[in-house]
């Protein structure tokens, strides 16, 4: 059997769908994983993928991570994705997103969805002609996600700061990836007097910013190797695995990019040698609260506040993983169970 039906059994999805259009050459997996806490919530992502397969394990891993996000972040949602199969490129016209517009409409009240890699805020505000349930920041309904997403990751390397006992200014920062997350991270972290290592497969727009925060630049091959205090994931999933693991001089990795870990053995890794972890569902929860303020339960500042206790979070799953002796991503997983096996003796 495949990697995928053997995740199905696993994970234990509500639902999944596949979508395909034969007018417009849509294909799209959108999966349900839980919806205890409230109707799902994830971004929609479009990328090609070497199979079929591996569009329905991104499919089912991602949205397992937004059920664990939304329960550590006390949200009053469940967790979802949908992954669209393309090169958004090549690809994505706008019979397509109609399409997946059209789809998505009709899981309104049990699956709300926003923006993710390969979709602009363009694509976002043209999806929310056809569906009621997406997040359209541009069109004044939604807050930046990245720009939250990138405060609470701010937030959660101040903790860990504090917690090797060093301040934000001179503090050594490698960010690997300065897209829409990583740039607004770096901005806010050399506002502070970190400095800065920057990392980008995309040589221009990393030379740009470092020009801009006066930041070094490092191979992306190389940049587990450097010299800092703390190692920040904002590109791809996976980059934290058995090769890159015994590389880091970092004694702490904080990060937004969703699924770091390639599997929880890399997480053990991370603790046998002592480098304090911020488990990815906590540190990038901050887009996540956004939904907050679209249905009307936060205004802006209230959410802000939300995006900074992500702090505070870590550093008392990190106080708590140390008592009990666990390393903090598996602390933070038995956590989310118990808050959902907690809500569903409620129900
Ligand atoms: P983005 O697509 O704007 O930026 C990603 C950056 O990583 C790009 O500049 C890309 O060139 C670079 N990159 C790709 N592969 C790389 C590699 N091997 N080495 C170095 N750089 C590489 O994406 P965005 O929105 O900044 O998201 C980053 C991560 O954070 C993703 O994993 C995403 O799922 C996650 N995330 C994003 C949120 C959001 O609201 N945008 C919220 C929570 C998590």
């Amino acid at each position: 059997m495949s990697a995928g039906h053997d995740l199905l059994q696993a994970l234990g999805h509500e639902e999944v769908l596949v979508w395909h259009d034969r007018e417009s050459g849509l294909r799209a997996v959108v999966a349900i994983h839980d919806t205890t806490l409230g109707p799902a919530a994830g971004g929609t992502r479009m990328r090609t993928y070497p199979s079929f397969d591996h569009a329905l394990v991104d499919a089912l891993r991602l949205s397992r991570a937004m059920t664990a996000k939304a329960a550590l972040a006390e949200m009053p949602c469940g967790g979802g994705k949908a992954v669209i199969l393309g090169d958004p490129a090549r690809d994505k016209t706008d019979a397509l997103l109609a399409a997946y517009g059209r789809r998505l409409h009709t899981l309104e009240g049990r699956f709300h969805s926003g923006c993710d890699l390969g979709l602009t805020t363009r694509d976002i505000s043209f999806l929310s002609q056809y569906a009621a349930n997406i997040s359209d920041a541009a069109g004044g309904s939604a807050l930046d996600t990245a720009g939250l997403a990138a405060a609470g990751v701010f937030a959660g390397i101040e903790a860990a700061a504090a917690r090797l006992g060093l301040a934000l200014a001179g503090l050594r920062v490698a960010v690997q990836g300065v897209g829409a997350v990583g740039a607004q991270l770096a901005r806010l972290l050399a506002g502070c007097g970190a400095r800065l290592t920057l990392a980008d497969v995309d040589r221009a727009r990393v030379d740009g910013l470092a020009r801009e925060l006066d930041a070094a630049v490092i191979d992306p091959a190389q940049v587990y190797d450097a010299d800092v205090d703390v190692f920040s994931p904002n590109a791809a999933g996976g980059t934290l695995n058995a090769d890159t693991v015994p590389r880091l001089r970092a004694r702490a990795v904080v990060g937004a990019a969703n699924e770091q870990l390639l599997d929880p053995a890399d997480g053990d890794a991370l603790h046998a040698r002592g480098i304090v972890y911020a488990p990815d569902y906590v540190a990038n929860a901050g887009g996540l609260l956004s939904l907050l303020f679209e249905t009307g339960q936060c205004d802006e500042a209230g959410v802000r506040e939300r995006v900074r206790a992500i702090g505070p979070r870590l550093g008392a799953l990190w106080e708590r993983a140390q008592a009990e002796g666990l390393p903090p991503h598996r602390l933070a997983d038995r956590m989310v169970e118990e808050r959902l096996t907690a809500a569903r003796r409620q129900r």
